[in-house]
């Protein structure tokens, strides 16, 4: 039987990545109010929110100041915008502290109000960027398959998940996807981690020959793929990748999406990994989600390109009208100064040990196939096989089952791609809480190991 609020729910709400049809019989599992890392249903059930809601709310529920200065600022100017001359303090000072912080050397910030906006624009940046050059034929995005860059039509085109393009009539032709390297998967019998880096940085530099390096305007990556389920990179992968790139003139774009204000124990994941990119998105933490806002952060020599090419062509035409929002942006210029004066980055590097410990525990477990961990974001893999390494067919939605069992033991997991499930908790997380996420969610995985059994699901 569905709530009063359930059945207004799937009356009247169209919800993003979801089986409608299914929720109609579940409902969906409204949410009333959140404290720390907790969230709280209308019975006033509390769940630790492993996922810090979309991997974004580092500072969890409730941070008091960041609520009063969005009040302070929306008395003082509620609205401005940057376009034609015009500018205002908050989006003035957080570009500022968007580059004093900024992991390579930064000319101007561009403001955003989505993951999904910061990479539509960096698309066209970047072709601006190469027209304004001469190198007009430079058109194509290098993605990679299991990306996930976003769902607008030319960042969904980069994203690589079949469940963003079925349907949709994409990806666009100007994306191209190299190969995942994921290691447990792709790797072959013998071939070490190293290894296998080569070899994927050699498929690629095989599909640049293949495309024509003339032809491609950059390429996008995230630091460690988050929604494809928490791939990390394989050992010498970026220093392979970004040396191809660099021989072959092509632009690397940085997603920081979910790895960008310490959520691997290193401001940003490309120190975390050792590489430099041109531009950057960032997005989510950047206001612990408190309010929409993202931003691209540009080289000077792309910052200056793109200025010359303005005053060549009489306008760089492109902005949002809420771009650099003034209360959005006051309170990402807050949240990052309370990451600073908290020293966020120390406090995971603390917990981190903690929680890697609990998430590589799971790898022994008999429904888990691989348990992978860096900084505060994890997750593992569902397999009716380990030693295969096989997956469970898709369709018996396996993943989703034991997501729903962690909810019911009291905790918020998010089931991805291939039976992966993530974590990815507030940044603010205690280690008794970390105890907590994991004693809650064993107990739901124990719950699915019976289940699956039950159901005949496991090999052999
Ligand atoms: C790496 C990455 N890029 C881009 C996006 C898209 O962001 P948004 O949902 O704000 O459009 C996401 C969202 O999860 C993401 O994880």
């Amino acid at each position: 039987m569905l709530t009063n609020a359930q059945t207004r729910d799937v009356q009247s709400v169209l919800h993003p990545y979801t089986n409608l049809m299914k929720l109609r019989e579940t409902g969906a599992l409204v949410i009333e109010r959140g404290e720390g890392v907790r969230v709280y249903d209308a019975r006033g059930k509390d769940y630790i929110e492993a996922m810090a809601g979309l991997w974004s709310t580092a500072l969890g529920w409730g941070e008091n100041v960041l609520a009063e200065v969005a009040a302070e600022q929306m008395r003082k100017l509620s609205f401005g915008h940057l376009f034609a001359g015009k500018s205002h303090e908050p989006a003035i000072a957080l570009a500022e502290k968007l580059k004093e912080i900024s992991p390579f050397p930064v000319g101007r910030v561009f403001f955003a109000n989505s993951g999904s906006e910061a990479n539509d624009s960096q698309i066209k940046f970047h072709w601006y960027a190469a027209n304004a050059r001469g190198e007009t034929a430079r058109k194509k995005i290098i993605s990679r398959k299991r990306a996930y860059h976003g769902v607008t039509i030319a960042s969904a085109s980069l994203t690589g998940l079949p469940g963003n393009h079925r349907s949709f009539d994409l990806p666009l032709s100007f994306a191209v996807h190299a190969e995942c390297p994921h290691f447990y998967h792709a790797g072959q019998a013998g071939e070490s981690e190293e290894e296998f880096s080569v070899r994927m940085v050699a498929d690629l530099e095989a599909l640049i020959a293949r495309e024509g390096a003339d032809t491609i305007a950059a390429m996008i990556v995230e630091p460690i793929m988050g929604a494809g389920g928490v791939i990390l990179p394989p050992k010498g992968y970026f220093a392979a990748l970004t040396k191809v790139l660099a021989r072959h003139r092509i632009p690397l774009i940085d997603d920081e999406v979910i790895t960008g204000f310490g959520r691997t124990g290193e401001w940003f994941g490309c120190t975390a990994y050792g590489f430099m990119p041109d531009s950057m998105s960032i997005a989510k933490a950047m206001s612990s989600a408190y309010l929409p806002i993202s931003a691209v952060m540009l080289s000077p020599e792309m910052s200056e390109i793109i200025e010359e090419e303005s005053g060549r062509i009489g306008t760089f035409g492109h902005g949002f009208t809420y771009s650099g929002h003034p209360v959005a942006a006051a309170v990402a210029l807050k949240t990052i100064e309370i990451y600073q004066e908290r020293d966020i980055v120390s406090h995971v590097r603390r917990v981190m040990p903690a929680f890697a410990k609990r998430v590589m525990t799971f790898a022994d477990h008999p429904l888990v196939g691989e348990a992978v961990v860096a900084g505060l974001v994890g997750a593992v893999e569902l397999s009716p096989d380990k030693k295969a390494r096989a997956n469970f067919d898709a369709a018996k939605g396996v993943g989703a089952m034991v997501a729903r069992f962690a909810e019911e033991e009291g905790v918020i997991v998010r089931p991805l791609m291939g039976d992966r499930i993530a974590f990815c908790p507030p940044l603010v997380i205690a280690e008794t809480d970390i105890a907590e996420l994991f004693d809650r969610f064993e107990r739901a995985l124990n719950r699915g190991l019976d289940w699956v059994k039950k159901e005949r699901l496991l090999a052999g």
